[in-house]
């Protein structure tokens, strides 16, 4: 296969990227007025409002998004949008399908290696509907028989970070009925914090690994267990436990009744697994129509991306601009900047989404990319930041992209707060996009008779940094659904335009290679050997 930089659509682009070199984005819109209305796009979900990504503040022109697009046909993405429906092992370095779509999937049959998947999927969704409404009805009970009323879900990355953000996104609509907490970090503190004030009688736990064998999760769990058998006894285990694996045998290695686990398949990537039972303590949270309604979202999504041709497809909108800004603009980070309180953990998913997905340089055929992939995203919801970081974003000369996602309807409405959020939010893309001259800075401090005039270049802001704005109608659990598969496929996307496998994650093995060796270093029952100088110090003095 033709590698994608030696396509005419990439020279064509970077022909397009150099003509647009020293175009101000403040110029772009002054010459003309059409911008935003050329420059945006809106979708219509079947159930429910429009949507509007705005990226008339992208360093573009009406031209470059048709020239970006013909990337999308010479990386032949439509043909593999087909091999992952078709259930092809498009994981090609784990030999896996990649068919998290079919979690959310309404009518025929998935195949994966020719067996119809959907009646599993099916099944499980119908355990965990069972098992929310008899904790909701408090049929479900503890071995001494009191109700449930807090849920912790002990799991890392994929199996804590979808579940996590969606609750917290999701907080309007919470049953009430039940506190879900997410413990994660191997950092005792983490779950002594949770267990602190729970009542063991009353606590139900979900241990969930695709794999069942995650060093912090497995310690998590075992501790936990340690908190409930000294009140309960081993017997209460069964009342109090539950799992969501992949790995059943592990399971019932742990101790957990294999009834009460949920299973999942190997064709769910981990970040990809939140339509999963890993959602279980979401849907604990929300019950299980939310739950379905936030699939139903998915499914939607998933029907525009499958359809849509580029131009008018979000994912791939998303995706164009994203591989725009990082191999013709030279951007090396983006900010995913939420106007919603709930969104506030949606940089951090989008870290493990995107970066575990698209952090790599080697493709599939063990070449070099030979171009930058994904920028490094962080973010923190508005307007927060714009308190801490956002005085780099617009003086520190550094060029990045931002994302602005907002909501036209409030989540929590109180009179006077929503206006205030959206104002801010359309203001900081504003300035960033048009930025302020030194002559209008001094025009400004010359209108104030007692304005010290020195301060005119520090009023100074550079400005054309560029943004996308994504305003949706509100936050319900359809249209988060919507948002997560809107990344989702922005990932396929990507992956597919820079020829890589966005599935695997041999990055983070090495990592935990090394702890696994120093471990038995740290606790004192192997000599501190084969290891480099500094790491031998570190050791030391933890030991002194
Ligand atoms: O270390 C990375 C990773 O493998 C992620 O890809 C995954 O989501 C996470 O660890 C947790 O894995 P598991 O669900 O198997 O415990």
């Amino acid at each position: 296969m033709t590698p994608i930089l030696n396509t005419p659509a990439w020279k064509h682009a970077e022909r397009h990227a150099h003509g647009l070199r020293d175009v101000h984005l403040r110029d772009l819109f002054a010459h003309d007025p059409t911008r935003f209305a050329r420059l945006s796009v809106r979708w219509n979900p079947g159930a429910g409002e429009s949507w509007l990504l705005d990226l008339s503040k992208q360093r573009i022109t009406p031209e470059t998004l048709p020239i970006l697009a013909g990337l999308w046909e010479s990386a032949d993405v439509p043909g593999w949008i087909a091999k992952m429906r078709a259930g092809e092992p498009i994981n090609h370095t784990e030999g896996r399908a990649v068919l998290h779509t079919a979690l959310r999937h309404a009518g025929g049959p998935v195949k994966v290696g020719g067996h119809d998947v959907m009646p599993d999927v099916q099944a499980v969704l119908a355990k965990m509907r069972d098992f929310c409404r008899a904790v909701h009805s408090g049929q479900w009970r503890g071995a001494t028989g009191e109700t449930i009323t807090d849920v912790v879900n002990i799991g890392i990355g994929g199996s804590d970070l979808g579940p996590r953000m969606a609750t917290q996104a999701l907080a309007a609509h919470h049953l009430g009925h039940l506190r879900v907490h997410y413990v994660a970090n191997v950092d005792s503190a983490d779950l002594a914090t949770i267990l602190h004030g729970l009542s063991p009688q009353r606590t139900l736990f979900i241990i969930a690994s695709k794999t069942f064998t995650t060093q912090e999760t497995m310690q998590n769990a075992r501790s936990a267990r340690d908190w409930l058998t000294t009140t309960l006894g081993e017997a209460a285990v069964a009342r109090h436990f539950v799992a969501v694996s992949t790995a059943l045998d592990k399971v019932a290695a742990f101790g957990i009744d294999t009834d009460n686990a949920f299973a999942f398949w190997d064709w769910v990537g981990g970040r990809f697994s939140l339509w999963s039972a890993i959602g279980l303590p979401l849907a604990l949270a929300i019950g299980f129509e939310c739950f379905e309604a936030l699939l139903a979202g998915a499914r939607e999504m998933d029907n525009h991306f499958f359809t849509a041709p580029p131009l008018e497809n979000l994912p791939a909108l998303l995706a164009l601009i994203e591989l725009w800004n990082a191999d013709f603009i030279s951007l090396q980070t983006r900010a995913v900047l939420p106007y919603s309180q709930s969104l506030g953990l949606l940089p951090r998913y989008l870290q493990q989404l995107e970066m575990e997905s698209l952090g790599k340089q080697i493709d599939r055929d063990g070449k070099l990319v030979g171009c930058p992939t994904l920028p490094i995203i962080w973010g923190e919801p508005g307007t927060n930041g714009q308190h801490a970081f956002y005085q780099l974003l617009h003086q520190g000369g550094r060029a990045l992209s931002c994302e602005f996602i907002a909501c036209k309807e409030a989540d929590f409405p109180l009179p006077g707060h929503h206006e205030k959020l959206l104002a801010n939010c359309f203001a900081q893309s504003a300035a960033l996009m048009k930025g302020k001259t030194l002559e209008e800075a001094s025009q400004e401090l010359t209108a104030v008779p007692s304005a010290p005039t020195f301060l005119a270049p520090y009023k100074i802001f550079p400005g054309n940094q560029p943004s996308t704005t994504l305003l949706l109608p509100r936050l319900d659990p359809y249209t988060l659904g919507a948002l997560i598969a809107l990344y989702e496929h922005k990932v396929f996307t990507l992956g597919v335009l820079w020829h890589l496998d966005a599935f695997d994650q041999w990055g983070v093995e090495y990592g935990k290679q090394i702890a696994n060796s120093l471990l038995p270093m740290i606790e004192g029952t192997s000599p501190v050997a084969d290891v480099d100088s500094s790491t031998a110090g570190l050791i030391a003095a933890c030991k002194s």
